[in-house]
């Protein structure tokens, strides 16, 4: 049951636009770049056709050509792992997901997470909303047994590759004692992502090297995460893996769209995160847009006012305003999913995320007397993870603060907060807020629900497939084209070749 203090809200009356009587050059001004109240009503009847087509897509078996690709499996996927470990505990995906993440925490004290896009930001994302923010540099005490994390895969990135590798060899040098293993989760859907592949390779043959190149501990603490079929899974076969020790991404779930997979789920559970928690905060949302009428249905709100601010006001670029900056790589998450869901023929919203206040000294200039080509939808946390800090007199006043002395860090965030839309609001430009009572894994599964069904409703109501991501395969093709046209040589003997010594 969810308690509706746990509840994230949407609230977007600030972006529509007041009566225009009695005229002022204001109310003029927000008449062009706000959201009309009587465009309101137009809109709820498109949402709720929407709503019922996206519902109805779920059961679809054979779905028509202009439907595909089609992967509305991500939608009911928290409750039906809630379900399915109720009934069949262990035996069930998230049973299996809680025994390698206890194999994982036990025997190890860092963990290395390979995986690009879809299969690598939501994981991050968990990881800095959740964890302690210098989590890697605490003692293992303090992390209660928690191994540290990394993230790699995501690049070709040789040096910060290189610096891990080089951080394992110096920090591991006793694979008999566990603070001194590592482990690792491969992940890739399609299993032919090169970025991850590569790295896999570099990443195993340093375990190779490290545990021996037949030790028990290569299968036992590297935990592979792929689809149903392709080349991720073939190779762990070869290695020896059954497809006991192997988690599954469905086939009917989008690579972005996959966060309350194994995906998210095993580092979450690694990270020791409440995988039970994020998974109900997912299903309640989900239930919220299946059944809540658009006063209380935060999916349908945000879908509808961010939809209409792109179409019929031309606001092209989208700003996440994320008010910590343990939200700033949800932002990173969301730029993923908008762009490749709805960046399709030549149309769909640019995503931008924002820190603040951070980026108020650096972005704020251009939102408030820049283009007017934005719409900024803050995402607020009402409550602080650790008592407030208070400002505090003291004895030197130079700098003024001792008039400030009682109000807190959390108060200092507020007054900006309210000060920045009123600074907007006071310039018609255009900004809603998505509250989140505290981060939690509760409130971070109603969050990513959220947003992922929200592009899902946006793509219906815009006539774009919110699935698959065509256009990235152009970049794969070029590369893979340029590095077979190339001789097999490492960098320096291709130049020598190419110039004939
Ligand atoms: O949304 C998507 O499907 C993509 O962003 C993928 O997640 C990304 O390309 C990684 O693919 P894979 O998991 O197959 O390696």
């Amino acid at each position: 049951m969810q308690l509706p203090d746990e509840m994230i809200e949407y609230s977007f009356q600030r972006l529509v636009a007041p009566p225009l009587e009695p005229w002022t050059p204001l109310a003029e001004l927000q008449a062009q770049h706000f959201l009309p109240q009587e465009r309101l009503e137009p809109a709820r009847q498109a949402l709720e056709k929407v709503r019922g087509q996206v519902a109805a897509e779920r059961s679809l078996q054979n779905p028509p050509a202009r439907l595909q690709p089609l992967q509305a499996g991500f939608i009911d996927l928290p409750q039906q792992q809630l379900d399915a470990f109720r009934r069949k505990g262990d035996a069930s995906e998230l049973g299996k997901v809680n025994r390698l993440a206890a194999r994982l925490r036990e025997n190890c004290d860092r963990v290395v997470v390979l995986g690009i896009g879809g299969s690598y930001i939501g994981a991050k994302a968990l990881f800095d909303a959740l964890c302690h923010t210098y989590h890697n540099e605490l003692p293992s005490k303090m992390r209660m047994g928690k191994p540290r994390m990394y993230f790699e895969g995501n690049n070709f990135d040789n040096d910060t590759l290189a610096d891990l590798l080089e951080l394992l060899e110096n920090t591991c040098v006793d694979p008999e004692l566990p603070a001194e293993r590592w482990g690792a989760i491969v992940i890739s859907k399609s299993g032919g992502t090169l970025e991850t592949a590569a790295a896999y390779r570099a990443v195993r043959s340093e375990a190779a090297k490290y545990y021996g190149p037949k030790s028990d501990w290569l299968k036992k603490l590297i935990v592979p995460i792929t689809g149903p079929a392709g080349k991720l899974r073939d190779l762990a076969h070869g290695e020896g893996y059954s497809d006991d020790d192997i988690l599954t991404i469905p086939d009917d779930v989008g690579g972005r769209y996959s966060v309350f997979t194994p995906v998210g789920l095993l580092p979450a559970a690694v990270m020791g995160l409440d995988v039970r928690a994020l998974l109900l905060g997912a299903a309640a949302m989900t239930k919220r847009f299946l059944e809540e009428p658009f006063d209380r249905n935060p999916v349908l709100q945000y879908a509808a006012v961010n939809h209409l601010m792109n179409v019929e006001h031309r606001k092209n670029i989208r700003v996440l305003s994320v008010w910590t900056k343990r939200l700033e790589s949800v932002g990173l998450w969301y730029d993923q999913l908008l762009s490749e869901s709805l960046g399709k023929q030549g149309r769909g919203p640019t995503p931008v995320t924002s820190v603040c206040t951070r980026d108020l000294h650096s972005r704020g200039q251009q939102h408030q007397e820049g283009a007017r080509d934005k719409v900024i939808n803050n995402l607020f946390v009402r409550t602080a993870k650790h008592p407030p800090i208070p400002v505090g007199m003291a004895d030197r006043n130079e700098d003024d603060l001792n008039a400030v002395s009682r109000k807190t860090f959390p108060d200092l965030l507020d007054a900006a907060f309210q000060g920045t839309n009123q600074a907007y609001q006071e310039a018609a430009r255009p900004t809603a807020d998505v509250v989140m009572p505290s981060v939690t894994e509760h409130t971070m599964g109603q969050l990513l629900q959220m947003l992922m069904l929200a592009t899902v409703v946006e793509g219906r109501l815009s006539n774009l497939n919110p699935y698959g991501q065509p256009g990235v395969e152009a970049y794969k093709r070029n590369m893979m084209a340029i590095l077979k046209a190339t001789p097999n040589l490492p960098r320096g003997e291709v130049r020598d070749a190419a110039k004939g010594v």
